[in-house]
C-alpha cells in the first residue's frame, strides 16, 4: 500500500457541508474517516446517508472543539489515526461580527486544542479549512497565494487568518509537521445524488441557498446586494466551486500532506468569476423557473469582486476544478427539490 491510500482520517466537522462532501470523497478512495463533531451544525442523518451512498462505515464521536480531553481522548483511542483535516468551527461572517468572542473561542482556541492534542499524541498532519476572506479587499485580480493577508473584515476571517499562523509556526518548530491551508472561494452547489447539500439554520446568509428557496417558493424573493459595483453588470462577482471539486481538493492535500512535510497554503477555486445575476440566470436555467429577486443597497463589509488564481494547487496537488455553475446549481437544485426541509426528517418547516 502507497503511504498516501487507506489511511485513517479524523475529520473535525465531518457532519457539515464541506465536511460532509470531503468525507465521501476520502471513503470513496479507500480511506478509513473517524468523525469529530458538535452537531451544533450538522445532522446524525448526513452520516447515515453518508453511509448509504457509500457502503462504507464510519466511526463518529460526539465532541467539542473547545474541550481538549474531547480531542485527546478520540486521538488516544485511535493511535491508528495519520492525519486530521480540520472543518469544525463557526462560519458566519456577519454573525462573527456579533459575537467575536464566540468565533474567538470555538475557531482559534478550538484550533489550539487540537494541534496541541496531536502534538501530545504524536499525530503530525494537518489539513485546515480556511477561507479566501482571509485576503480581505483583493489589491489585485485573481488572487494567487502570495497576496497579502490580513486586512480581515470580520472577526471570521481574522479568525481563519490566526490559525493559519498557529499552523506555520508549529511547522517551523516541528520539522516533521506537514501542514496544509486550503482557502475556499465560494463552495456551492451538493452531492449528484441530490441526499447531501447545504443545510443551512434559518435564513441564509449566503446567495445560492437563498435563491435556491426561493425557487422552491420558502422565500418571496431574492434581495440583490447592490448594482453599483465596478463589475460586468455591478452585482458582486465571486469564485463559486462545486463543494465535490471542493472535496477532492481535500483528497489530494491527503497526498501532498502525507509525502510532503513542511507548511503550504493552495486556493481552491475556479479561476472564473460569476456575477449575482450570472447566478439567478444560472439557477433559472437549472430550475425552470423566474427567480424574482429586488435591487437593495450593498450589504456592510462585500469587496465588489473575488476570484481565484487555482495555478498553484494544479501544479503541486494535481488538483483542478471541473464542474461548471451550470452544474453547481443543477445540484444545487436537486438537493433543494429532494430535501426541503433539508436534513429535518421530522418534517418540520424550516424558516
Ligand atoms: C455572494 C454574493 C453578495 C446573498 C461568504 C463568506 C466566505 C465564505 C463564503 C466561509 C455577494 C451577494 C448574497 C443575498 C446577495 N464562507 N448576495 N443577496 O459573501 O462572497 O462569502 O460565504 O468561508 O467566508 O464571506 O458569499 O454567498 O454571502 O455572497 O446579493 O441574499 O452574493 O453581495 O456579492 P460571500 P455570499
Amino acid at each position: 500500500m502507497s503511504s498516501t491510500q487507506g489511511q485513517t482520517i479524523l475529520v473535525t466537522g465531518g457532519a457539515g457541508y464541506v465536511g460532509s462532501h470531503t468525507v465521501i470523497s476520502l471513503l470513496d478512495a479507500g480511506h478509513k474517516v473517524i468523525i469529530f463533531d458538535n452537531f451544533s451544525n450538522g445532522r446524525q442523518e448526513c452520516l447515515d446517508r453518508i453511509e448509504e451512498l457509500t457502503g462504507k462505515s464510519m466511526t463518529v464521536y460526539r465532541g467539542d472543539m473547545r474541550n481538549k480531553e474531547d480531542i485527546l481522548d478520540v486521538l488516544g483511542k485511535h493511535k491508528e489515526i495519520s492525519l486530521v483535516i480540520h472543518f469544525a468551527a463557526l462560519k458566519a461572517v456577519g454573525e462573527s461580527v456579533e459575537k467575536p468572542l464566540d468565533y474567538y473561542r470555538v475557531n482559534v482556541t478550538g484550533s489550539l486544542n487540537l494541534i496541541e492534542a496531536m502534538v501530545e499524541s504524536g499525530v503530525s498532519r494537518l489539513i485546515f479549512s480556511s477561507s479566501a476572506t482571509v485576503y480581505g479587499d483583493p489589491i489585485y485580480l485573481p488572487m494567487d497565494e502570495k497576496h497579502p493577508v490580513g486586512n480581515c473584515t470580520s472577526p471570521y476571517a481574522t479568525t481563519k487568518q490566526m490559525v493559519e499562523e498557529i499552523m506555520k509556526d508549529t511547522c517551523k518548530v516541528m520539522p516533521s509537521w506537514s501542514g496544509v491551508v486550503l482557502r475556499y472561494f465560494n463552495p456551492v452547489g451538493a452531492h449528484f445524488s441530490g441526499m447531501i447539500g447545504e443545510d443551512p439554520k434559518g435564513i441564509p446568509n449566503n446567495l445560492t441557498p437563498f435563491v435556491a428557496q426561493v425557487a422552491i417558493g420558502m422565500r418571496d424573493e431574492l434581495k440583490v446586494f447592490g448594482n453599483d459595483y465596478n463589475t460586468h453588470d455591478g452585482t458582486g462577482v465571486r469564485d463559486y466551486i462545486h463543494i465535490t471539486d471542493v472535496a477532492n481538493g481535500h483528497l489530494a492535500a491527503v497526498t501532498k500532506c502525507m509525502e510532503t512535510p513542511g507548511f503550504q497554503v493552495y486556493n481552491l477555486g475556479t479561476g472564473k468569476g460569476s456575477s449575482v445575476f450570472d447566478v439567478v440566470r444560472a439557477f433559472e436555467e437549472a430550475c425552470g423557473k423566474k427567480i424574482k429577486y429586488s435591487i437593495i443597497g450593498r450589504r456592510a463589509g462585500d469587496v465588489a469582486a473575488m476570484c481565484a488564481c487555482p495555478k498553484k494547487a494544479e501544479a503541486e496537488l494535481g488538483w483542478k476544478a471541473k464542474y461548471t455553475l451550470a452544474e453547481m446549481c443543477k445540484d444545487a437544485w436537486a438537493w433543494q427539490t429532494k430535501n426541503p426541509n433539508g436534513f429535518n426528517t421530522d418534517n418540520s418547516s424550516k424558516q
